[in-house]
C-alpha cells in the first residue's frame, strides 16, 4: 500500500522564528499515522527544523541540492551539506527552479544522480505549462521532463522516488487543475512508469500533486485513485490550513 504524503514547501519563506511558532502549532495536531508528513524550509532553517522535529513523525527535506559533492560554487547547498543538517529527503526539479534559475532536465539528472548517490529521498517535480495545457500536448511534455532524468535511473533506485505533478498554471495562481485532470494525469504518469519498468513497481510509486492545494479541494484531489497526496505551497505557511489538508489525505 502507498502511504500518503503531504508535504509543505515553504519556498523563500519562514525565518527561524516564525517557523518555531509554526512547527509548535503544528506539534500540536493528532496527524493520521497512515499519511507522512514533510515540511520543506530554505536552507539555512534545515538545521533548526530537523532540531526541533527530532522526536516528531513530521519529517524535513531540502527544496534543492547541487550536482557536485562540493567546491566553487557560490550560493549552493550540497547533498552532505543537508545530510549533516539531519536532512535526507530533498525537492529536485521545481517549477520555480526551472524558470527563474535556468534548471534544465539535463542538470537535474545530474541532480538526480548525485541525490540517488547520496542515498536521499527525492520528490522529483515535473508539470506542463500552460500553452502544453492549452495544445493538448501535456502528456508528452510530462513524459519527456520523466524520460530526461528519473527514467534514467535503475530501477531499484525508485524506492527513493516520490514525483509531484505540478502542472506550472496552477502553482501559486489559485487555479487548480480538476481532480479529473490530476487523475488522468497522475494515471499516466503511472502508466508510463508501468511500460518502462514493471507494473509492480510503478504501483509502489508515490505520485502527488502541487498547485494551489487548499483546505477546500483538497478532499476532492486526494480521493482521486492514482494521487497519493500532495505538495503544498502557500498553504502550508499556515498550521490550520496545512493540518486541514493533512488531515484531508
Ligand atoms: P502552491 O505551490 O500550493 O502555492 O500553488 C505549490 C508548489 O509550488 O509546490
Amino acid at each position: 500500500m502507498r502511504k500518503k504524503i503531504i508535504a509543505g514547501n515553504w519556498k523563500m519563506n519562514n525565518t527561524n522564528s516564525k517557523s518555531k511558532i509554526l512547527l509548535e502549532e503544528l506539534l500540536g495536531y493528532n496527524f493520521p499515522t497512515d499519511t507522512r508528513v514533510i515540511v520543506s524550509p530554505s536552507h539555512t532553517q534545515l538545521g533548526f527544523v530537523s532540531d526541533k522535529l527530532k522526536n516528531s513523525n513530521i519529517e524535513v527535506a531540502a527544496q534543492n541540492i547541487h550536482y557536485a559533492s562540493s567546491g566553487a560554487y557560490t550560493g549552493e547547498i550540497s547533498s552532505s551539506m543537508i545530510k549533516d543538517s539531519g536532512v535526507f529527503i530533498t525537492i529536485l526539479g521545481h517549477s520555480e527552479r526551472r524558470t527563474y534559475f535556468n534548471e534544465t532536465d539535463e542538470s537535474l539528472k545530474e541532480k538526480v544522480d548525485k541525490a540517488i548517490n547520496e542515498n536521499l529521498e527525492i520528490i522529483f517535480c515535473v508539470g506542463e505549462e500552460l500553452v502544453d495545457r492549452k495544445s493538448g500536448n501535456y502528456f508528452e511534455y510530462v513524459k519527456s521532463q520523466l524520460e530526461k532524468t528519473v527514467f534514467l535511473q535503475s530501477i531499484k533506485s525508485w524506492n527513493k522516488i516520490i514525483i509531484a505533478y505540478e502542472p506550472i498554471w496552477a502553482i501559486g495562481t489559485g487555479e487548480t487543475a480538476s481532480p479529473e485532470q490530476v487523475q488522468e494525469m497522475h494515471s499516466y504518469i503511472r502508466n508510463i512508469i508501468s511500460k518502462k519498468y514493471n507494473k509492480s513497481l510503478a504501483d509502489s510509486v508515490s505520485i502527488i500533486y502541487g498547485g494551489s492545494v487548499k483546505s477546500s479541494n483538497a478532499n476532492d484531489i486526494f480521493s482521486q485513485s492514482d494521487v497519493d497526496g500532495g505538495l503544498i505551497g502557500g498553504a502550508s505557511l499556515k498550521s490550520e490550513d496545512f493540518a486541514a489538508i493533512v488531515n484531508a489525505s
